[in-house]
């Protein structure tokens, strides 16, 4: 048996291999659908959840990567969908399909705390993850409306 951290409980794994992605384990296992799967490869960023506080890409992390390592989803990024980015996103209406979303505001969330004041080339740096709608505007806009309310 293998337990987990994720959103400040420990979840106790029956039957899991050690080599099954940390995407599957919370999708399938845990029942937390928020985080998607889009390319398996690391290479779109819909699968980002946190590690200790930083972005990472479920799809190709292992269960055995995890250890005691606290995993945050978008499920308990915040109880009530009161966190900044949530927020930023929902008043500017940012998601088209919705699909790439999650992945994009867990990766907004994680780049706020190491840059909390960020130029339009710090996010393009760091939010790598595709959205296929083009919602990138409003994606820069809600990351900047976040920032200023995490700096007031
Ligand atoms: S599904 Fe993990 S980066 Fe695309
Ligand atoms: S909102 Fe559709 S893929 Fe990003």
């Amino acid at each position: 048996m293998t337990a987990i951290r994720v959103n400040g409980k420990t979840h106790e794994l029956q039957d899991v291999s050690e080599e099954t992605p940390l995407l599957w384990v919370l999708r399938d296992h845990l029942g937390l659908t928020g985080t998607k799967y889009g390319c398996g490869i690391s290479e779109c960023g819909a699968c980002t959840v946190h590690v200790d506080g930083q972005a990472v890409q479920s799809c190709v992390t292992l269960l055995s990567e995890i250890g005691d390592s606290e995993v945050t989803t978008i499920e308990g990024l915040s109880e009530d969908g009161s966190h900044p980015v949530q927020k930023a996103w929902k008043e500017l209406n940012v998601p088209q399909c919705g699909y790439c979303q999650v992945g994009q505001l867990m990766m907004a969330a994680a780049m706020l705390k190491s840059t909390p004041n960020p130029s339009d080339d710090d996010i393009d740096a760091e939010m790598w993850n595709i959205c296929r709608c083009g919602t990138y505007p409003r994606i820069r806009a809600a990351i900047k409306a976040a920032a200023k309310e995490m700096n007031q």
